[in-house]
């Protein structure tokens, strides 16, 4: 792959600022990380649901759903986990940039990655969401039988199984998603951006 020479990066008109002000919300991307059935996605579209319901501008990133566009070439090898958080990094800052509230719902298992991502971002922007959850009770519960094929290996490289998830060390917010309901964990999402003064 060679790489562009000569590219020039052009200022918008328009600023983040200006949309921020137009729409009476500020942005930020709510960075789900956690385990596969640790119910990052449905949490996410909990929030994204009570923020659209509210007039807020918002999105959803998911993973299973982006794996099949944007980062369909990609597998789960550590070079292409770190790829897909990379893209799907630059994209939320597209996001953000656009005045809204988007939502990430990816393992990101490694620390690293995600923290490059946060370096993308300006102060306040970037919100780690850390869904915690015992592998136990992702097992028990896995809506996809994936352990189930991993346990017998019919899946190689296997978050939690066969590939390390590392937990973030000092995440914005933590939710024990076995503790608490998805509803508590609207609550205390929204607590925190009202704390904030993004919403
Ligand atoms: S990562 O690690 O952030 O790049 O993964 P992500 O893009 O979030 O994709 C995770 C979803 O892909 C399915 N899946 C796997 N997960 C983990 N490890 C392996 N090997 C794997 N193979 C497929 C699985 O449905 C994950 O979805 P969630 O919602 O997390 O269960």
């Amino acid at each position: 792959m060679t790489k562009a020479t000569n590219i020039t990066w052009h200022s918008a008109t328009v600023s983040k600022a200006d949309r921020r002000s137009q729409n009476g919300h500020g942005s930020c991307v709510l960075w789900f990380t956690g385990l596969s059935g640790s119910g990052k996605s449905t949490i996410a579209n909990a929030v994204s649901s009570e923020l659209y319901r509210q007039g807020i501008n918002e999105y959803v990133l998911d993973g299973d759903n982006i794996r099949h566009g944007l980062n369909k070439d990609l597998g789960f090898s550590d070079y292409d986990r770190t790829e897909n958080i990379r893209r799907i990094g630059e994209v939320a800052k597209l996001f953000v940039d656009s005045g809204a509230v988007v939502t990430t719902a990816f393992i990101s298992p490694f620390r690293s990655d995600r923290d490059q991502v946060r370096a993308l971002f300006e102060e306040g922007e970037f919100v780690e969401v850390y869904i915690d959850c015992p592998i136990e009770q992702c097992e028990a519960r896995d809506p996809k039988k994936l352990y189930e094929k991993a346990r017998r290996g019919e899946i190689k490289d296997f978050t939690g199984i066969d590939s390390p998830y590392e937990a973030p060390e000092r995440p914005e917010i933590t939710i024990r998603s076995d503790k608490f309901s998805v509803g508590e964990a609207v609550e205390q999402i929204f607590q925190y951006l009202q704390s904030k003064n993004i919403i």
